[in-house]
This record gives C-alpha cells, sequence and structure tokens, in this order.
C-alpha cells in the first residue's frame, strides 16, 4: 500500500480500484467499438496515466494522438471559450474518435470538443472519462463511458494535478482544503 501524500485528507480510489474498473470499462469499449479502427485522443496532461493504461486493455488497432486544452468559461474567466494549447497532429474527418479525459466536471471542455472534433468531420466521438464529478455539470452532456462517479471534492493523483503537483501520486486522492484555501 502507498504512503498516504500529507497533503491528501485520504485516498478515494486505490491503485488496485483503479486497475479493476479501467480494465473493465475497456473491455466494454472494446466489444461495443469491435471492427473501428479509432484515434485515441488524450487530452494533456491530466490524462495520461488513465489513457496509458486504458489504451493497453483495449484489443481494437488504434492511433494515438493528442491536445492540450484551457478553458476560460463556466464561471473562471469571460470569454466562455476553449483555448487550444496543443492541437491534434492528425486529421479526424472520416475517423471514429475516442477522447480520453481524466474528469469531467462542468462539462464545458468535453461539451466543447466534442463540437469541435465532430466540427472537423469526425465519424463518431466516443467520450471516456475516468471520474465524473456529476453534480457539478452545468453543459448538457455525459461521458459516453465513466469509471467513477466521484463527490464534489477536489482531487488529485493518477494524472490529475493541482498547480501541477501530485500527478505522479498512483492513488486518486482528496486534497486537503488548508492547501487551497489558503
Ligand atoms: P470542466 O470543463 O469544468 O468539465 O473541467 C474539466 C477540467 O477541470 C479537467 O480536465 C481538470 O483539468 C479540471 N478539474 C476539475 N475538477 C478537478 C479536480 O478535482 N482535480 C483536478 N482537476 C480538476
Ligand atoms: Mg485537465
Amino acid at each position: 500500500m502507498h504512503q498516504i501524500h500529507p497533503d491528501c485528507q485520504k485516498i478515494l480510489l486505490t491503485e488496485d480500484e483503479i486497475r479493476a474498473r479501467v480494465s473493465a470499462v475497456a473491455k466494454q469499449v472494446d466489444a461495443d467499438l469491435a471492427g473501428k479502427r479509432p484515434v485515441a485522443v488524450g487530452i494533456l496532461k491530466g490524462s495520461i496515466i488513465f489513457y496509458a493504461d486504458f489504451i493497453r486493455c483495449l484489443n481494437m488497432p488504434l492511433e494515438l494522438d493528442f491536445m492540450a486544452v484551457s478553458s476560460y468559461g463556466s464561471g473562471s474567466t469571460s470569454s466562455g471559450k476553449l483555448k487550444i494549447r496543443k492541437d491534434l497532429d492528425g486529421d479526424v474527418n472520416g475517423r471514429d474518435v475516442i477522447v480520453i479525459e481524466d474528469i469531467i466536471d462542468s462539462g464545458f471542455t468535453l461539451a466543447c470538443l466534442k463540437k469541435l472534433l465532430l466540427e472537423r468531420g469526425a465519424s463518431s466521438v466516443t467520450i471516456v472519462t475516468l471520474l465524473d464529478k456529476h453534480e457539478r455539470r452545468t453543459e448538457d452532456i455525459a461521458p459516453d463511458y465513466n469509471c467513477f462517479e466521484i463527490p464534489d471534492e477536489f482531487v488529485v493523483g493518477y494524472g490529475l494535478d493541482y498547480n501541477e503537483k501530485y500527478r505522479s501520486l498512483p492513488y486518486i486522492g482528496i486534497l486537503k482544503r488548508s492547501v487551497y484555501e489558503k
């Protein structure tokens, strides 16, 4: 068992729980998309560890691509736009796309991304998330596959950060409020 980081108040999901659930969800996606040759789009940086574990449980032929985005919508600042900081290398026109994201919160990021990929001619966009903070949804979007519903708490680890810290923790922990409320 990994020692809990002193900035975390508790471990929400252990390595074993994550591994089991990620592989079960991947098996489901593999069966549902059988016969396709999708592009797996990872949303940097939060999804990298989930992405790496998830795609290794898929048997279908895959191409890998990545995007980095920041959202300036839903509460944070004004414009309500998604800023693309790193775009895909490949063309998604006519392709089945699997978007792999760490967490869906307001849903703003994924709603914008799905719209963008469809505008670029993707044949289908399947959204896979590791975590879903369902209570906080403001956009009319739901992941096609989600590994864990979580409460409205700020979580870190397994790729997720607070100010670029804690991404390499192997579990998902709830960050102590004192860390971000000081
Ligand atoms: P949305 O656009 O509001 O759905 O926000 C999604 C993004 O917010 C994710 O890709 C994360 O970068 C970030 N985020 C939301 N909640 C958390 C959290 O609890 N921990 C770390 N990042 C989070
Ligand atoms: Mg993110």
